[in-house]
C-alpha cells in the first residue's frame, strides 16, 4: 500500500498528466459570497500550477448568493475542483478543516477566494515542503518582502496587536500568525484536526500554538491584495473570537472558546443584575423581592441577547425562535439558580468558607446553564 502511494506521487512529480486523478496538493478555499470571485481564481491557479498535479476543494457554507452553483459549475468541467456545500453551519476556521479532511493529497492549502492571496507562492511552498525544509509554510505580510498594503490604519493597528499578544501570550515564534494563507503536511495537519477549533477565523494560529512549537515552520512573504469582488465577512466579532482562541489555548484546552464567551456574558449578567436591582430600589421605589426578582428577569434577559449574537451567532435563533428560545433559556436559568444554591449551600455546610461555597455555586450554575442551553435553546442542527 506504502509502496504504491510513494510510486504514485514519484510519477505525480514526473508526469503530472498522466495521474491526474491523483493530486499532489490539494488547495482549500472558503467561500462566503464569493460567486464573482470563484471562477477567476480557479483560472488563476490552473495558470500558476502548471507541472504539479493539483485539486481545488472549495468550502461554502451555502452563500446566498449561489457561490456553490458557480462551483459545481467549474466542477462539472474539471474534476480537479470539487464544492462541499455546507447548511446551517458558518465558520472560517470549520470550513477549512472540514476542506483539508475531505481531501487526500499529501499537501494541502488554505487561501483565500477574493484574490488577496499569492498562487504564485504556491509552487514554491510546495517545494519546501516536498523537501523536507518544512512541515507547515506560511504566507507571510510581515516578513522582509511581504505587506500588507489594502489595510487600513485600525486594520493594521489589530493585526499588530493580536500577533504581539499570540507571540507573548502563547509563544508562537512566527511574524505572522494571523495570515489566513498557508500549506501543510496532511499527516502533521491530521494528528492536530482534533484539537483545532472549529469556530472563529484563526485557524494557522490555532494550528501553530496547538504544535507547541513542534512543526517546522517557514514564512514566505507575500503581499496581501486587495479584495476583487464582494466585502470582507470579519466584523468586530474577530477580536473576541481571538482573545477566546487565546484563552482556551492558554488554558490549554481545559475551556472552550463557546464556554468562555457564555461565562464571560455570564459576568456582564452580573452586572446587569445589579444596576437594575439599584434603579428598582432607588430610583423606581419597589420592594426588595419585586426589585431582585425584575433584576434576574432583566439579567437573563440580556444575558439572552447576548449569548443569541456571541456565544451561539453561528447558530443564532432568528424571528419567532427567539421567544421560544428566551423561554427556554428562562426555564434553564432557574433550575441553574437551584444548582447554583443547591452546591453552595452543601458545601457551606460542609466548610463554613463563604467565597468558597460561593464561587462553587456560581461554577455549578454556569456548566449547568451551559449545557442545558446547549441541548435546548441553541440546538446544535
Ligand atoms: N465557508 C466559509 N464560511 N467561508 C468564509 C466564512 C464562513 O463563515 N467567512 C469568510 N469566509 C471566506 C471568505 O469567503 C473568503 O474566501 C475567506 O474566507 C476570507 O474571508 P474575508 O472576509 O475575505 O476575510 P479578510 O480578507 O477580511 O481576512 C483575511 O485576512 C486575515 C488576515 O488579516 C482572512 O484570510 C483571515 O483568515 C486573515 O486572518
Ligand atoms: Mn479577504
Amino acid at each position: 500500500m506504502n509502496e504504491a502511494i510513494r510510486l504514485g506521487s514519484e510519477t505525480a512529480s514526473q508526469n503530472p498528466q498522466q495521474t491526474k486523478g491523483l493530486p499532489e496538493l490539494s488547495i482549500v478555499v472558503p467561500t462566503f459570497n464569493e460567486r464573482d470571485n470563484v471562477a477567476r481564481l480557479y483560472r488563476k491557479l490552473e495558470a500558476a500550477l502548471t507541472g504539479i498535479a493539483w485539486e481545488v476543494v472549495f468550502v461554502d457554507d451555502n452563500s446566498p448568493d449561489g457561490t456553490w452553483n458557480v462551483v459545481r459549475e467549474l466542477a462539472r468541467q474539471d474534476n480537479r475542483v470539487r464544492c462541499i456545500r455546507r447548511i446551517g453551519r458558518r465558520g472560517l476556521s470549520g470550513a477549512c478543516i472540514e476542506g483539508i479532511l475531505a481531501s487526500s493529497a499529501a499537501y494541502a492549502a488554505v487561501m483565500d477566494a477574493d484574490l488577496q492571496h499569492d498562487e504564485t507562492q504556491l509552487p514554491k511552498m510546495l517545494s519546501l515542503l516536498q523537501g523536507g525544509q518544512a512541515e507547515l509554510v506560511v504566507g507571510s505580510r510581515y516578513i522582509e518582502g511581504g505587506s500588507a498594503d489594502s489595510f487600513d490604519r485600525q486594520r493594521a493597528g489589530f493585526s499588530a496587536l493580536a500577533t504581539s499578544i499570540a507571540r507573548r501570550v502563547l509563544g508562537v515564534a512566527i511574524a505572522d500568525p494571523m495570515s489566513g494563507f498557508f500549506m501543510i503536511r496532511r499527516d502533521r495537519f491530521e494528528q492536530l484536526a482534533p484539537k483545532l477549533s472549529t469556530q472563529g477565523f484563526k485557524i494557522l494560529l490555532d494550528i501553530v500554538a496547538t504544535a507547541h512549537g513542534e512543526l517546522k515552520t517557514v514564512e514566505v512573504p507575500f503581499t496581501f491584495g486587495t479584495r476583487l469582488h464582494g466585502e470582507s465577512k470579519l466584523d468586530s466579532m474577530v477580536a473576541l473570537d481571538f482573545l477566546g482562541l487565546v484563552l482556551a489555548k492558554f488554558s490549554n484546552d481545559t475551556v472552550s472558546l463557546r464556554f468562555l464567551l457564555f461565562a464571560m456574558v455570564g459576568g456582564t449578567g452580573l452586572f446587569v443584575h445589579l444596576a437594575t436591582l439599584f434603579v428598582a430600589l432607588a430610583w423606581l421605589g419597589w420592594s426588595f423581592p419585586e426589585a431582585q426578582t425584575a433584576g434576574a428577569f432583566v439579567a437573563m434577559t440580556s444575558n439572552f441577547i447576548l449569548n443569541n449574537f456571541l456565544t451561539y451567532r453561528d447558530h443564532r435563533l432568528k424571528g419567532v425562535a427567539i421567544l421560544r428560545g428566551l423561554f427556554a433559556f428562562y426555564l434553564v436559568c432557574s433550575v441553574g439558580l437551584f444548582a447554583n444554591v443547591g452546591v453552595a449551600f452543601s458545601l457551606y455546610d460542609q466548610e463554613p468558607i463563604w467565597w468558597l461555597a460561593g464561587a462553587a455555586g456560581a461554577l455549578m450554575g454556569v456548566v449547568w446553564n451551559y449545557a442545558m442551553s446547549g441541548l435546548f435553546v441553541w440546538r446544535k442542527r
